[in-house]
């Protein structure tokens, strides 16, 4: 494994997984999998419905609560809840969150931001992230807030390493978790000739060298599989390196494209969007 060393002086593992799109079982099933295979690092959220089956699996693992990096997400409908947090640690099953994201840009995010300084101060929170923040309101939080955030959460793949943001980023020693590591399982990016080319030479699949470019990269990695052979193969990835050269060759397939588009409109109604997160 490899770590990077957040802006709070907190050390975080730069690989793990995410519970994205699983019911509360898979999650927990996931979860369980995954920390037995030596993965430490989870990523989940109010809004995927699944934190008592995450919470689950992390006791079902066995492995202690603080070897665990927990990352998890407020939905902005309890921005402005005061129990928003302790809420989250009750579902989760424990008494601290690792890192805790404000999951959109939308809504009354200011106070959700408060609320998350007030649980860092409590010690119920250990880091600060932002998810989906476009660079303006990003740049208003690196600014105004007290407790300067440690990372932002966005889509990030070879189609779109996120060249812009990162500047910013590295001026303020942030860190980036990318979503849509493997752009949610595409082909047409997994099966690009540069992957099959080095994936033959490194003796490793598409998606390994894909997982190792985003390391290189500085990027978090948080993979979504419910295959548990694909979960171990996600993380066997840091018994070889990508030359500089590869690594410019993989630049080249950037189209400066996403997979997901939040529509202003789509954003607004996140606002009030009520989830059963009570899963
Ligand atoms: N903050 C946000 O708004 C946001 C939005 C989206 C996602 N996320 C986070 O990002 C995480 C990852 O996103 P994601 O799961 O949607 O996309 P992803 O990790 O890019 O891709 C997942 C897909 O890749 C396949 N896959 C995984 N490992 C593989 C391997 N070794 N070989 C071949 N195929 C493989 C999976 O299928 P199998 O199940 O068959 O392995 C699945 O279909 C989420 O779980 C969530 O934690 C955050």
């Amino acid at each position: 494994m490899e770590y990077i060393t957040l802006n709070n002086g907190i050390k975080m593992p730069m690989a793990g997984i995410g519970v994205f799109m699983m019911t509360p079982d898979e999650a927990e099933a996931s979860v369980e999998s995954a920390l037995k295979s030596g993965v430490r690092l989870i990523d989940t959220a109010n809004g995927y419905m699944n934190e008592r089956g995450t919470g689950r699996g992390i006791k079902k693992s066995g492995v202690p609560r603080e070897e665990i990096f927990l990352v998890t997400k407020l939905w902005p409908t309890v921005y402005e809840k005061e129990s928003a947090v302790d809420e989250t640690l009750e579902r989760l099953g424990t008494d601290y969150i690792d890192l805790l994201f404000l999951h959109q840009p939308t809504s009354n995010w200011r106070a959700g931001y408060k609320n998350i300084e007030k649980a860092v101060k409590e010690g119920k929170v250990k880091a600060i992230g932002l998810s989906n923040f476009p660079d303006d309101m990003l740049k208003e939080a690196i600014d105004t807030m007290e407790i300067k955030p440690q990372t932002v959460q966005v889509e990030a793949h070879p189609y779109y390493p996120q060249t812009e943001l990162k500047k910013i980023l590295s001026e303020n020693n942030m860190g980036l978790m990318a979503w849509y590591p493997l752009g949610h399982g595409d082909r047409s990016l997994m099966e690009e000739p540069i992957f099959t080319d080095l994936a033959a030479k490194y003796k490793k699949s598409n998606a390994q060298i894909i997982l190792r470019w985003h390391i290189q990269s500085g990027n978090i990695i948080i993979p979504g599989s419910k295959n548990p052979a694909h979960i171990k193969d996600n993380f066997d990835i840091f018994d070889f390196a990508l030359t500089d050269d590869e690594m410019a060759k993989i630049a080249g397939i950037n189209k400066n494209v996403r997979y997901y588009t939040a529509t202003p409109q789509l954003i607004e109604a996140y606002a009030s969007m009520e989830l059963k997160t009570d899963l």
